[in-house]
């Protein structure tokens, strides 16, 4: 399997995707059953985080040490070099000479694709900027199989900020693959999906809609929010006007409804409440992040499990 670099969500196709889900289960079983192996015992991984980080670097963390591999890392600015000026090409290409893979997360829309040309290792996007989160959309589309059976004929909804949610941007690349399947933004009037992921939608088949409210649903079988992206708001008034107006909450979900799913962290976007209803997938979502990332990493590395 030749995928070497993980840049954009672009790159994972349907078979590419049954490889790394088949690969997901046996690590669950792994983690299951003994907790770790030693897979990747002779490698090391490098994580470079320049943005706020929770789940995404703790289960890359994780993942990497239930394989056996060791970590070295960067955790924002303030203590690297950075912060005296070296370029992003630089450093990485320093960091790639101390480690086997390079995971970042890095500040700018389309600096992944600088930092992996500059990597002389494999290299993970773990969310540039407001751009894409690929790994992000393997666990997604991960969780939506495992909880429905499938990814096709589906009716997903997205909100509520689809102009800047890079998670939102990563699955829908995935997903519009998938065969009969509808996209329904919903978003305040400043913040719909850009015109090229619509596009890009559009041209494979994937009825999208827009809508500005809650109540225009359109039967969705899947409700797929995260918070308006407050770090990337040109406006900061515009984030205020809009933060505790678009909410989900029990009473709003269609009967049709069968997951809900968030990329984590829950700010406003998710009433308390709905934790309570089985449909609401999020935490089991934020778990498989674990088996995902060591599929990815073993997968990258070009090692396989029986
Ligand atoms: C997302 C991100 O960083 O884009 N979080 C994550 O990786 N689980 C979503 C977000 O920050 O809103």
């Amino acid at each position: 399997m030749p995928l070497e670099r993980l840049i954009s969500a672009r790159q994972l196709t349907i078979p590419v995707l049954h490889e790394i889900f088949q690969t997901a289960r046996k690590m669950r079983t792994i983690c299951q059953e003994k907790g770790r192996t030693n897979l990747l015992a002779d490698k090391m991984i490098g994580l470079v985080f320049l943005e706020p980080s929770s789940r995404t670097l703790l289960s890359f963390q994780s993942a990497a040490q239930r394989l056996g591999a060791g970590i070295v890392f960067i955790q924002g600015v303030g203590s690297t070099s950075f912060e005296k000026g070296e370029s992003l090409s630089d450093a990485i290409k320093v960091v790639s000479g101390y480690c086997d893979l390079i995971v970042a997360r890095l500040p700018k829309s389309g600096d992944a694709q600088i930092a992996s040309d500059a990597s002389c290792v494999p290299f993970i996007n773990a969310g540039d900027g407001g751009n894409e989160h690929p790994t992000q959309s393997l666990v997604d589309t991960f969780t939506i199989i495992e909880e429905l059976g499938t990814l096709s004929n589906l009716q997903y909804a997205f909100g509520f900020d689809p102009l800047q949610s890079r998670s939102i941007h990563s699955l829908c690349l995935v997903l519009s693959q998938f065969e009969n399947i509808g996209f329904d933004f919903i978003s305040p009037p400043e913040l719909m999906a850009p015109r090229w992921l619509v596009e890009q939608c559009t041209e494979r088949s994937v009825r999208v809609s827009q809508s500005t409210s809650l109540a225009e649903l359109k039967n969705p079988d899947v409700i797929y929010l995260n918070r308006l992206q407050e770090e990337r708001f040109p406006d900061r008034s515009l984030f205020e006007k809009y933060r505790y107006e678009y909410r989900l909450t029990p009473e709003e979900i269609p009967a049709s409804c069968r997951l809900i799913l968030d990329p984590l962290p829950r700010v406003d976007e998710i009433a308390l409440s709905v934790d309570e209803l089985p449909i609401a997938g999020y935490f089991r979502q934020a778990q498989n992040g674990v088996y995902l990332r060591m599929a990815l990493l073993a997968m990258l590395l070009g090692r396989d499990i029986a």
